[in-house]
């Protein structure tokens, strides 16, 4: 299974992640886990991307084409994968075309969380992220352990950099801008499946693993 996770910013994408890995076993290939990855370790490539990443911006394509081709080529992925978060403009998407076409691959589906954007604002200012295992929740819709703690490993949960409401809606507006016209390019292969990201999380993973079985 070859999937492409698409969606705003606090659409969702991570979280129904989680389950599409556990139920398919296909890797997830987040480019913002990677780069969060890098930031931590503080390499360059951190340093780099961290100045995009905290002002909401778009790290350069060159860079991100560089990650997801030696991701891509790791042994996990021989079987399948499912991005998120990668391709975010027109350039990486035909980048990746030439991947998967070099690769003799061709994606089953683009899963995209169609969420409206006031709602991508709140889900993603109030946004709690575990340092430990990166598991994410949401005081309304996901709430933590008392204490603000991960009810998994029992670290204390922080904010993501850039889940301020300032940030927040820069993302949004970057996304509506350079990454909402790439879905056409995958439209136009007729590969697309949109998905009601609203309501509960399991309400939402339903109608996902609902379009995942029709295909695989
Ligand atoms: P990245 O980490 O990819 O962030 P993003 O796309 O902005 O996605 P998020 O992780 O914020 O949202 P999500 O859709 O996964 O939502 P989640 O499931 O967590 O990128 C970060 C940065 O890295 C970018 O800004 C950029 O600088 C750089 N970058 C990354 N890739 C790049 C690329 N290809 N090119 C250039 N730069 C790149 O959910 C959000 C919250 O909502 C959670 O609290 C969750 O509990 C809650 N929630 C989830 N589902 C529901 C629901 N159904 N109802 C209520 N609440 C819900």
């Amino acid at each position: 299974m070859k999937l492409l996770l698409f969606g705003a910013p606090g659409s969702g994408k991570g979280t129904q992640a989680e389950a599409i890995r556990r139920r398919w076993r296909i890797p997830q290939v987040s480019t913002g886990d990677i780069l969060r990855a890098e930031v931590k370790a503080g390499t360059d490539l951190g340093r780099q991307a961290r100045t995009y990443m905290d002002r909401g911006e778009l790290v350069p394509d060159d860079v991100m084409v560089g990650i997801i081709r030696r991701r891509l080529a790791e042994p996990d992925c021989a079987e399948g994968f499912m991005l998120d978060g990668f391709p975010r403009t027109r350039v990486q998407a035909e980048a990746l075309d030439r991947m998967m076409a070099e690769a003799g691959l061709a994606f089953d589906a683009v899963l995209y969380l169609d969420v409206p954007r006031e709602e991508l604002i709140r889900r993603l200012s109030g946004r709690l992220t575990c340092p430990t295992c990166g598991r994410t929740y949401h005081p309304d819709s996901n709430p933590p352990a008392p204490g603000n703690r991960c009810p998994v490993d029992g670290t204390e949960l922080v904010q993501r950099p850039d889940d301020t409401v300032e940030t927040a809606t820069n993302r949004v507006e970057v996304f509506l801008r350079d990454t909402m016209p790439v879905l056409d390019h995958y439209r136009r292969a007729g590969i697309v499946h949109d998905i009601d990201g609203t309501g509960g999380i399991e309400e939402v993973g339903g109608r996902v693993m609902k379009v995942l079985e029709g295909i695989g």
